[in-house]
């Protein structure tokens, strides 16, 4: 499988675009201050079944609190870790007032790194695909 190279400086802050990576969709946001600051939050985390992504759905070097390399960005699998279906994108969908992500066959529910919420069917956090950054604003999947 051939990686894929993504040029995100069109990216504007809030956005997300999906690329295809091994026939998966691969959500890629840029995140705002707020949003980064929301995903450190005690209270979100009180919210989140695995909120340290202790279970191994990501890479060693996204093992953090936003789940990839630079906080800047974040890329997901946008497979729902449940039955499959594609979680989607939204304000509001995940956490009042922020984005995040809900899907829509049985209603599960992420946050902007990925991270289930407790109380929903998927028993895992959404998987973070391999990825380096090639240059500031130029990342590789795979
Ligand atoms: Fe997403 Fe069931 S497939 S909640």
């Amino acid at each position: 499988h051939a990686p894929v190279d993504v040029d995100l400086s069109a990216l504007a802050p809030g956005q997300q675009i999906v690329v295809v990576w091994r026939a998966n969709p691969i959500f890629i946001t840029r995140r705002t201050p707020e949003s980064l600051e929301r995903l450190k939050s005690p209270g979100l985390q009180a919210k989140l079944r695995d909120p340290e992504s202790k279970i191994l759905q990501q890479p060693p070097y996204a093992v953090n609190w936003h789940r990839s390399l630079v906080p800047d960005y974040g890329l997901l699998v946008g497979v729902c870790t449940h039955l499959g279906c594609v979680p989607t994108y939204g304000s509001g969908n995940a956490d009042p007032g922020q984005r995040g992500y809900a899907c829509p066959c049985h209603g599960s529910k992420f946050d902007l790194a990925g991270r289930v919420f407790a109380g929903v069917p998927a028993p895992y956090n959404l998987p973070v695909p391999p990825h380096r950054m090639l240059s500031a604003t130029r990342v590789r999947i795979g």
